[in-house]
């Protein structure tokens, strides 16, 4: 086994974490409790339950989950397991008006999560017994945040509320926290890639990789456009100052968020919050991207685009919006061949970590480092 704190003291200089973190099943599950388990981590997105009623069932890092919206708009996230026996509650995708019936005995539960419906429990007719309290036997609730329609969990009780975990990178990015259109079919993709999760976190804090793997974005914003965004460690990124929006055939722009404070009109900004998800800002659309670790070599991800404005999801702007798509799609795949590279590179027998550049890759450090603290506590 690795020594964390041998790790830690190399981190704080300019080596990353060693390739066991990379290719050990063991530290995969060690960090499945520490880097995630206990921190809050992005699920999936309120565009997965659009409409009041809908169940999404998912599973993350093994745990049978069940994010729902209830009948007034809200967001929670359940265990996805039946009080009585459980069983999995939801199989599959569903709106229902009604109560989420679990298909083993039929108990039933509202969209907020309460036991409603015992059929039987006290015999044939009899739908009650005195020693099972209805109320005590909701579904497990886990605490859940939604910021930029990424939903949080955390599944710690000892976790403080998302606001102060992150309120560094909430006041950074206030000015975004507005309400989000999001136009489904055209604004998401998928991409499975085989490397292990960080390696899309590291890639992503950085632009040091521009010129190389983006020519056509460093040909817009250039390696000299960007800056670094380096926090006390819980989130890092970096920002351009040279950011041009996309214009279609006949010069239709998308509108821009209103009251946007000046800073933003030719600056956007990409931030990984650790553990798994990958933002990004600008002044007529946002993304978010869930990371979804599969294993320790294989990553989904989940991406979705955001609009500034309602009319930006008319069909007017159609085009334009498949257009926007496609360019973060390219960007997103380009990356591909450099994290599977990184991946197969940890398999040699010698690799210590690399070399960070200090000026170029301190955002990514920042993670390292708080991959070690995370593992240490
Ligand atoms: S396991 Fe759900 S009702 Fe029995
Ligand atoms: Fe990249």
């Amino acid at each position: 086994m690795i020594e964390l704190e041998e790790i830690q003291e190399e981190i704080g200089g300019s080596k990353g974490l060693p390739s066991q973190h990379y290719v050990s099943k063991k530290i995969f599950s060690l960090e499945k409790n520490k880097l995630y388990f206990k921190q809050w981590f992005g699920v999936g997105f309120g565009r997965d339950i659009p409409q009041p009623g809908d169940i999404y069932p998912i599973k993350f890092l093994g745990i049978p989950l069940l994010l729902v919206r209830n009948k007034i708009g809200e967001i929670n996230v359940f265990e996805n397991t039946c009080r009585h026996r459980g069983t999995i509650l939801v199989e599959d995708k569903k709106n229902t008006q009604g109560l989420i019936r679990c298909p083993y005995h039929s108990w039933c539960y509202t969209l907020d999560g309460e036991l409603k419906a015992t059929p039987h429990v006290g015999g044939p007719g009899v739908n009650f017994h005195d020693n099972l309290e209805k109320k005590e036997l909701g579904l497990f609730k886990l605490r859940s945040h939604v910021f930029l329609d990424v939903i949080f969990i955390t599944l710690s009780e000892d976790t403080e509320s998302f606001e102060s975990t992150h309120g560094e990178f909430l006041s950074r990015w206030s000015d975004f926290d507005k309400p989000l259109y999001f136009k489904k079919d055209d604004s998401e993709f998928e991409l499975n890639v085989n490397c292990n999760w960080k390696l899309a976190v590291e890639n992503y804090c950085e632009s040091y990789h521009l010129p190389w793997v983006h020519p056509d974005l460093n040909m817009v914003s250039k390696l000299e456009d960007h800056y670094n965004i380096v926090s006390k460690g819980r989130f890092s990124g970096q920002g351009s100052k040279a950011f041009s929006q996309i214009k279609g055939k006949n010069g239709e722009l998308f509108p821009c968020f209103s009251n946007l404070p000046s800073k933003w009109n030719d600056t956007s900004e990409y931030i990984s919050l650790f553990p798994n998800v990958l933002l990004g800002v600008h002044k007529d659309h946002t993304f978010s991207v869930i990371l979804v670790p599969k294993s320790k070599r294989k990553t989904t991800e989940r991406f979705s685009i955001y609009y500034s404005k309602k009319e930006s999801l008319g069909n007017n702007f159609a085009s334009l919006r498949k257009e926007n798509a496609r360019f973060w799609e390219n960007v997103f795949k380009e990356d591909i061949s450099v994290v599977e590279g990184m991946q197969e590179g940890r398999n040699g027998k010698y690799f210590d970590g690399g070399r960070f550049s200090p000026i170029m890759e301190e955002p990514t450090r920042i993670f390292h480092k708080w991959v070690a603290k995370q593992l240490k506590e």
